[in-house]
């Protein structure tokens, strides 16, 4: 039922879709060597023990991200990929300082996501927002330079998130910038709990006040913040393969997605970095339905939850709602 099941996706990183046999065109198209010979090679080189593992190796791969044509082809290579599972809405995350930072001009990256947005949306109706990350690794003023930056692309941008390595990065730490962009009119959600404690979670609610944690696994070690998180309905956007990847989680069979359902905690299903991790949504599904015995219904209640959660505007959720209860009654009928 996964594959047709309508879905909508709220935690995915845009570089992290770039799959390694892209890597290696828009590479050669740029004149750019990567440090692989091979795809396989470079394949092999995904085993992560830790997520600056992982990161070390995504700001690699952005490298080869120079023109405005290659954030189009990234993007579009993802809609189309995402369109063929039934991804109904998606809100995706990119990294501007990844870009900024090695003289990639964030107009060139703006544009060119943005572009292949708008046609993924006029050929598959497959409907979108992006949020633009800040890198918790860099401080506070690269942040507010970033911030800045996006001033004349504001009607492109829904919302600002923040990313990066999470230990001894606490929200805390942007916010400031936090409460600027939220002056502004950007929505937020921000990465807490994937690595670090639950007091991130708590800071990322209460001083950047969230909309949505990324993650949130780690709210479980304090059964007062649970509490809290259910009490406001506290979207979870949860990434089951980049958990085990990562090794967030040791095994998919102890996933605490269940766990977090089973306590009323408001937990959406998403693929994070799907070329890094293994899989897209559909296999992010699968992957949990399969080691959890999730019910049908279980798997009804996260899809509803994405639709809930995301930014849409009131009569896309609607149409979206709708669209997925026709299917549920389908399939349990
Ligand atoms: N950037 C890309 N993927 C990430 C993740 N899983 N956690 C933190 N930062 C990221
Ligand atoms: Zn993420």
């Amino acid at each position: 039922m996964i594959e047709l099941l309508p879905k909508v996706e709220l935690h995915c990183h845009i570089e992290g879709t770039f799959e390694p046999e892209l890597m290696f065109s828009l590479a050669e198209r740029n004149g750019i060597e990567l440090p692989y010979p091979s795809v396989e090679a470079l394949h092999e080189a995904y085993q992560f023990k830790r997520l600056q593992d992982f990161l070390d190796i995504y700001y690699q791969g952005m490298n080869v991200l120079q023109t405005e044509a290659d954030f189009y082809d990234l993007t579009m290579a993802y809609l189309e990929r995402i369109h063929k599972q039934n991804v109904r809405h998606t809100e995706i995350f990119f990294d501007p300082q990844g870009h900024t930072d090695r003289g990639v001009g964030f107009a060139v990256a703006v544009n060119g996501i943005s572009n292949a947005l708008a046609d993924g949306e006029s050929k598959y109706g497959l409907s979108s927002k992006l949020i633009m990350c800040f890198l918790r690794h860099l401080d506070q003023e690269s942040a507010f330079q970033t911030l800045e930056q996006a001033k004349q692309f504001k009607h492109l941008i829904a919302g600002v998130g923040l990313d990066s390595s999470e230990r001894d990065h606490p929200p805390e730490k942007f916010a400031a910038v936090y409460a600027a962009a939220s002056e502004q009119g950007y929505l937020r959600v921000a990465h807490a709990g994937e690595e670090g404690p639950p007091a991130y979670i708590e800071t990322a609610v209460d001083t950047l006040k969230v909309h949505r944690i990324d993650h949130g696994n780690s709210c479980l070690e304090n059964p007062q913040l649970v509490q809290r998180l259910v009490e406001r309905q506290m979207p979870l956007t949860v990434c089951p393969l980049s958990n085990t990847r990562l090794c967030v989680v040791d095994d998919m069979k102890n996933h605490p997605l269940k766990t977090m359902l089973d306590k009323g905690l408001k937990v959406t299903v998403n693929s994070d970095d799907p070329a890094y991790f293994g899989g897209y949504m559909n296999e992010n599904y699968y992957a949990v339905k399969e080691a959890l015995s999730l019910s049908v219904s279980a798997i009804g209640a996260l899809a509803q939850n994405a639709i809930d959660a995301s930014f849409a505007d009131a009569d896309r959720k609607s149409a979206l709602t709708n669209e997925l209860s026709s299917y549920m009654q389908s399939v349990s009928g």
